[in-house]
């Protein structure tokens, strides 16, 4: 259903939260646990419209997968209400996925379709993959390619680089494949791949991309072997389920943190938060921005770094993020352009072209958001210029139903003076369930 939220400005956030889980790992524990010998528990996971929707697929595909809510007649603890639960998936081992009745729906997620295409790549009945208006128009040639070399057999309009995709595999053949991009999804769909052929899997990155697979891959016992831009993982070795101990999502603490920095008289603190170094460039920017940030509590599971997060009101300065920093802060280039925007001086963003085949093009949907609050942005061919200080008044804008859109426009509603209007902010569901409801907590702790 449609949602237009209103959100008002703010002043002094306070509170201690946690945030529903990661969404990249919560994917790819359902993916793997499916693929693993036993029964694997995930605690932690994000039980949002993307990962519901890898849920389903692998339903279709012949796994089972229960909720802690449907083994207990106990109340759900609060957690469980935001979107995150505790979940048990039957894995059936390598060989064990069911060619799906149906066609395979992944909704908005890239993810699951580009991370399940390098697991169909491996199976040798037939799947069909599509997806909503925004994933059908994102680029699907840079899986199809490196796949179609391995020796699936794939074919999707526009010669195979637009969803929805046919797939039939099997037989694959393991290779070495450089990427063009710095895409963890394209990464993670050739090791899936690379999971149903004999000998090594190899891929070669231009630039280090978030590693949860590798590490995940680690975990179940497969053999991997990680350098340097380079991961390979032998193909055939057998998966043990696990117990997932998924951290908050650093992508979705990301909107609070920066809410907690630019809102005057503000401290929020955001316990167990996923800080895998691949992920954490946005920590770096903020402490160069002058961010009063500290992290505390740091705990590595299964090589997944969290921690506790703590932010308060602080004086930010322009900064410039670019090269080899992007693909560790991609998802936080939109929330990063609202720190911007209340820092003093300019903040460039460069070498973030992929920004405009996200969810929506974020390049140019958060420059039209900014500049209808009165704020000065510029969108550039791969990235943005950002003129801090200006005084922003709230608005009507489009969140061109993109997540992360949406979240970035209403963080930057809160330093702007009268109310604003957010459309299609029924989008947060995708990765942030309670978004709304947490940034409303953090209102009113300050008002007790
Ligand atoms: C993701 C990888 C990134 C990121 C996306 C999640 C993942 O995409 O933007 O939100 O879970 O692997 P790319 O691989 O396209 O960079």
């Amino acid at each position: 259903m449609k949602l237009q939220k209103k959100v008002a400005s703010a002043r002094g956030l306070r509170g201690v939260i946690r945030v529903p889980g990661d969404k990249s790992i919560s994917h790819r524990a359902l993916m793997l646990a499916a693929l693993a010998e036993g029964t694997t528990e995930i605690e932690g996971f994000l039980a949002s419209a993307d990962c519901l929707h890898t849920e389903k697929c692998l339903s279709s595909l012949g796994i089972s997968i229960k909720r802690e809510s449907a083994l207990t007649s106990m109340p759900l603890p609060a957690k469980a209400q935001r979107g995150e639960e505790k979940i048990y998936v039957e894995g059936q081992g390598l060989g064990g996925l069911q060619e799906p009745q149906e066609i395979l729906d992944v909704g908005n997620s890239g993810t699951t379709m580009r991370l399940l295409s390098g697991i169909l790549a491996g199976q040798s009945f037939a799947s069909f993959l599509t997806g909503d208006l925004s994933l059908r128009k994102r680029p699907m040639g840079r899986v199809v390619i490196p796949l179609q070399k391995m020796g699936a057999r794939i074919i999707g309009r526009q010669g195979g680089t637009l969803a929805p995709l046919a797939i039939t595999g099997g037989n694959l053949k393991p290779m070495t494949y450089q990427m063009s991009v710095a895409s963890a999804q394209v990464k993670s769909a050739l090791l899936l791949a690379g999971l149903f052929t004999p000998g090594w899997t190899e891929v070669l990155e231009p630039t280090i991309s978030r590693n949860h697979t590798e590490l995940m891959l680690e975990a179940f016992g497969a053999q991997v072997e990680r350098g340097e831009s380079r991961v390979r993982v032998k193909g055939l070795s057998e998966l043990t389920a696990q117990k997932v101990v998924v951290p908050g999502d650093l992508s979705s603490a990301a909107f609070l943190l920066v809410a907690g920095l630019v809102v005057p008289d503000s401290r929020v603190i955001i316990k167990s938060v996923g800080l895998n170094p691949t992920r954490s460039g946005i920590i770096d920017v903020l402490k160069a921005m002058g961010a009063k940030l500290r992290i505390n509590e740091e705990q590595e599971i299964a090589g997944e770094l969290r921690g506790t997060i703590e932010v308060e009101s602080s004086s930010l300065a322009g900064v410039s993020i670019g090269g080899e920093i992007v693909p560790r802060l991609i998802d936080e280039l939109p929330i990063l352009a609202v720190a911007g925007l209340f820092a003093r001086g300019v903040t460039e963003i460069r070498d973030a072209g992929e920004l405009k085949v996200k969810e929506s093009n974020r390049l140019t949907a958060i420059c039209e958001g900014l500049t209808r609050l009165g704020g000065r942005v510029e969108e550039l061919p791969d990235g943005l210029r950002i003129q801090g200080g200006a005084s922003l008044r709230g608005a009507f804008c489009r969140s061109f139903g993109d997540h992360r859109i949406a979240m970035a426009l209403a963080i930057a509603a809160l330093g702007a003076e009268g109310e604003t209007v957010i459309d299609d902010a029924e989008a947060v569901e995708v990765s942030f369930p309670g978004f709304w409801s947490l940034l409303d907590e953090l209102r009113s702790e300050n008002r007790c």
